[in-house]
């Protein structure tokens, strides 16, 4: 397959492609804008493979996307590329429409336009897979049942609201010009390679340093967490047998609160790295909560599983482990990524925080 990924130099998208590679899932050509949470550092093992293809640009730029159609002629499309981090489109929600709503907007039209004038063969094997998140369907409360397919959509932050956008322009596409679709649902990724504005890397660095540990809230927010190559796996799934136009919900079948995420990444440290007299849950500190903080996700991913096969691989001491041994052996890419502007959105949205 020639597959065509947008958003690869961002966290997820970047584990896809280093799958990819690695297990001939096809040749990869990868559209990124190259925003601050992006680091082409992470696919540097992949500068003199012939199959891969670096292109620095915007979804949103129909010539561009049009022309890369042209030239490369994808079998698939799988769009990573977004503005991700919640709390930054509590700060400014600008950027998420235009990459979020507008830049799919373009990207579905560009594929629609390249499709059609398919030959026939190519024309059915053609598929444009959408990544999506389970925050388009709210927050349950604790004995709601998890998130299905079919669960009405109650966005709730201006990220989650962008990605339902999304997601029901790539519905109509499929309704109505009959482009083949699929989107998928996930939660909570982690693993390596995550730029550390998210939980786990962000309490895992901190941690390592010794800094505080900000918890917002109470610390009883709910999270399924997924692995990254568990997500990678199942969506590869998606696209070689999904039911065209079909929703998939992917999870990790882990449920934990923020507080036990930090004390168990707090435990793993303090056995990986002792530090003397030194306890790293003690650095944990509660700060003001996130505005409209979603209470509690969770994932019903029985359909995946059903339909495709499909199981998360990791469970979480595993996957934990694995995260935690990755950063601490790549200080270089965690320096590179921790200077600059991280700093500045670190005082924007932690300094005067503290409870
Ligand atoms: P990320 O923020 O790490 O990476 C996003 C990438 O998209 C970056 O490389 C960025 O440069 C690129 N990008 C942003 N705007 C662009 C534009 N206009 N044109 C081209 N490239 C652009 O995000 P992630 O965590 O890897 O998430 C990938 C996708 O998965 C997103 O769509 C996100 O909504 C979804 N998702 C993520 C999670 C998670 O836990 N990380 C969970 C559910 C769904
Ligand atoms: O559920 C899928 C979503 O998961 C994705 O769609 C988003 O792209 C991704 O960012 C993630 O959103 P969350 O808001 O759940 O992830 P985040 O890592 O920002 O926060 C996880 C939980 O931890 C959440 O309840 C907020 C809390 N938190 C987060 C940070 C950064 C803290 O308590 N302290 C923090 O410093």
């Amino acid at each position: 397959m020639n597959l065509f990924v947008t958003g690869g130099a961002g966290f997820i998208g970047a584990n896809f492609i280093l799958q990819a590679r690695q297990q001939g899932w096809g040749r990869v050509v990868n559209l990124d804008k190259l925003t601050y949470a992006s680091n082409l550092q992470t696919l540097v093992d992949l500068e003199t493979d012939p199959d891969y293809t670096f292109v620095r640009g915007d979804i949103g730029n129909l010539e561009l996307v049009n022309h890369l159609f042209e030239q490369y002629q994808p079998d698939a499309v799988i769009n990573f590329a977004a503005e991700s981090h919640v709390d930054r489109s509590i700060l400014n929600p600008q950027d998420f429409i235009q990459t979020n709503v507008v830049g799919t907007f373009r990207l579905l039209e560009a594929a629609r336009n390249y499709w059609q004038h398919l030959a026939a063969t190519q024309r059915d094997r053609f598929r444009f897979l959408h990544v999506s998140t389970d925050e388009v369907y709210g927050s349950l409360g604790p004995s709601d049942p998890a998130f299905r397919e079919e669960t009405p959509y109650a966005p709730n932050s201006p990220y989650a609201a962008s990605k339902a956008a999304a997601d029901h322009l790539v519905r109509a596409y499929y309704h109505t010009y009959h482009l083949p679709t699929l989107t998928t649902h996930c939660s909570n990724n982690y693993g390596p390679r995550q730029f550390p504005e998210k939980l786990i890397p962000l309490i895992l660095l901190n941690a390592l340093e010794g800094k505080p540990l900000p918890i917002y809230g109470d610390g009883q927010n709910v999270r399924d967490w997924l692995y990254v190559t568990d997500h990678c796996e199942a969506l590869y799934q998606v696209l070689r047998q999904g039911q065209i136009g079909a929703t998939y919900n992917i999870g990790g079948q882990n449920e934990q609160t923020n507080l036990a995420v930090v004390e168990t990444i707090c435990t793993l440290l303090d056995k990986l790295v002792p530090q003397v007299g030194l306890s790293r849950s003690s650095l944990i500190t509660f700060v003001k909560d996130r505005p409209g903080h979603d209470r509690r996700y969770a994932i019903d991913c029985s359909k995946i599983s059903r339909e495709l096969g499909w199981q998360p691989r990791e469970n979480f001491d595993s996957g934990l482990a694995k995260t935690i041994q990755w950063y601490l052996d790549h200080p270089d890419w965690v320096a590179q990524v921790r200077s600059g502007t991280y700093q500045t959105w670190l005082k924007q949205n932690y300094d005067n925080r503290e409870t």
